[in-house]
């Protein structure tokens, strides 16, 4: 099927070109949804921009464009109004929405074009650090590469998930030198709320004894260069950190498998390399014993230009060194086009540093971009940062628990009747969606409050409202005993503005997939089927589906149910969200 928006935008190009054969035929006709539905369907900027370049009135060129409207958009567009200085308001022709969205329904990709160009796109996230529970924050990043990953798949692009696992450095240092004082061996083992605490421990010890902070330094440097010791004890640490991180992600039903790993470690072989090509490119100078990059632009609190330290002074590689050599390793071996990244927003300076060294060495360049995709933190209600009561993060592990708990109460009371079994499988839809939904719904970069009656609200911008919105349809086709693909091939009329509104909302999907897939901002879906759901609500009080007054009317009420039952459907599992049959 042609997709609405882009049918739309050739009608108005093809307008413009008749008015004004000098026209350019690669404009953008700028065409965006009405904020004012009074007004009409869609709003076309385009004569607002281009009449200066054309020597027109924004007006006088609206009014062109709109009188060519009638022969290259006839059957399309039903009436095209001026408004103010050169707004041309559009509204569809009713007959065209009502085709369009019964090939939508017989479509299997809703409508969806694949890309026309699709890339190779290397995602980073998750990426937890071995040795410490998941906690709270960890959702965000989880949640959100994942919906990415899904969209962008969907979209025909080829996906490379990177979980880039906290697995070297520093901290291991600490941790290592702390458990062999306490006499581990590599057959030593612990669960993984015991790893946390052993490195709490070294933390302190790390802070408060220099002596060890110099071993446990000279701990990183051995295990970097392979001192068998080291490595046996941290690869038994990493094997009991991913039973852990296997857990959550089957839990929170993530794409994440175990071939996703590429952990710092990884990249361990390509630090020095990469370290010397840019000291032999003349980026990295040596700055009191360490060297250092100051890409331009970035200075630090004092105003000094920043440094971005490569190689410490004890020859220790950094956190910058591994983004830099899995930035190469992501164009090199990988063959990525779009490299992103899904860190909180404090890593911003650390990426942009990272983004303009890779540039100037020569890394990033041609159709190759890399992208910061970063989120805001998660707040408890205090508007600090989420803690426990105890004042520690909170473990994800309770959190989801504590999710799928609520969840069941809840339908506990709407819904005692359902079985054991089925209520169990209730509460974790409801339950995990929730959390998820609650984190993709916010704009990402803005901080928000974790609170359990909003993502669990049934009548707000929630998953569970959303999975009652398809719920009531699935209703509709089991109370009528009717299969919901029967309905696929059934022609639509409108009989109730809603209808229309209805549709009009469903034929938006393809444009509002490519805005996330641009923006990388999932909360616009969320905003969608939000609305999609609201409108399919507001059709179910006013338009009885299975008692409409003629068979043509049921039908297409029929037809509309199921096209939007899918698109929920479809648009809860691009964010990562299960739906279920009822509730
Ligand atoms: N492990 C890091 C953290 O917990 C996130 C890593 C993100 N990815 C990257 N390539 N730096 O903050």
């Amino acid at each position: 099927m042609p997709d609405t928006l882009h049918l739309l935008e050739s009608c108005l190009v093809a307008a413009l070109r008749a008015a004004v054969p000098s026209a350019p035929a690669d404009v953008d006709p700028q065409v965006r949804p009405t904020a004012n539905p009074q007004l009409g369907d869609y709003q076309a900027n385009l004569a607002m921009s281009l009449a200066k370049k054309l020597g027109q009135k924004p007006r006088d060129l609206a009014l062109a464009i709109t009188a060519q409207l009638a022969h290259t958009a006839a059957g399309v567009v039903a009436s095209a109004e001026v408004a103010g200085p050169g707004f041309i308001n559009l509204r569809l022709a009713a007959d065209f929405l009502q085709r369009q969205t019964a090939a939508m329904l017989v479509d299997p990709r809703l409508g969806v074009a694949p890309a026309a160009q699709p890339e190779k796109v290397v995602l980073d996230y998750s990426a937890p650090n071995v040795a410490k529970e998941m906690h709270v924050h960890h959702i965000r990043s989880t949640c959100i590469g994942d919906a990415l990953a899904r969209v962008l798949m969907f979209l025909g692009h080829q996906v490379a998930r990177q979980n880039h696992l906290g697995d070297w450095g520093t901290q291991f240092g600490m941790l290592l030198e702390h458990l062999l004082d306490q006499g581990w061996t590599a057959a030593s083992s612990r669960p993984i709320e015991d790893l946390n605490s052993l490195y709490q421990q070294a933390k302190s010890r790390f802070d408060a004894e220099p002596a060890f902070a110099e071993r446990a330094r000279k701990r990183v440097v051995a295990l970097q260069a392979g001192d068998p010791t080291s490595v046996a004890i941290w690869k038994a640490l990493t094997e009991e950190s991913l039973k852990h991180f296997r857990t959550a992600y089957a839990r929170l039903g993530v794409l994440l498998t175990d071939d996703d790993i590429r952990g710092e470690s990884f990249y361990n072989d390509l630090l020095a390399p990469t370290v010397e090509e840019l000291h032999a490119k003349g980026l990295a100078v040596e700055s009191q014993g360490a060297l250092c990059v100051f890409p331009p632009g970035f200075l630090d609190r004092d105003g000094n230009p920043a440094a971005m330290i490569i190689r410490k002074s004890d020859g220790g590689f950094l956190y910058a060194t591994t983004d830099l050599a899995t930035l190469r390793h992501s164009v090199d071996d990988l063959k990525g086009t779009r490299l992103i990244y899904v860190t909180d927003a404090r890593q911003a300076q650390h990426f942009a540093m990272v983004f303009k060294t890779a540039e100037l060495a020569g890394w990033l360049q041609g159709n190759v971009r890399a992208e910061h995709v970063p989120f805001g933190t998660i707040l408890g209600k205090d508007n600090k940062p989420f803690k426990t009561r105890e004042g520690g993060a909170a473990k994800l592990a309770d959190l989801l628990d504590e999710a799928e708990e609520r969840a069941r109460r809840i339908i506990e009371e709407k819904n005692p009747s359902l079985s054991a079994d089925e209520k169990q499988q209730i509460a974790h839809a409801v339950g995990i969606g929730a959390v998820k939904y609650g984190d993709l719904a916010i704009d990402r970069v803005k901080d928000y409050v974790f609170d359990w009656d909003r993502m669990l609200n049934f009548d707000g911008n929630t998953a569970p409202y959303l999975q009652n919105a398809y719920v009531r349809i699935q209703a509709i086709f089991r109370k009528g005993s009717l299969d919901p693909q029967a309905a696929a091939g059934y022609p639509i009329v409108f009989t109730d503005p809603v209808e229309r509104s209805l549709a009009l909302k469903l034929l938006q999907l393809p444009a509002v997939i490519d805005s996330v897939a641009q923006a990388l901002e999932p909360s616009r879906l969320c905003g969608y089927l939000y609305d999609l759901a609201s409108l399919y609500h507001q059709f179910y009080e006013k338009c009885p589906v299975l008692t409409a007054d003629s068979p043509a009317v049921r039908d297409s009420r029929l037809a509309l149910s199921s096209v939007t039952a899918r698109t929920l459907q479809k648009g809860l599992d691009l964010l990562g969200i299960a739906t279920i049959e009822r509730m």
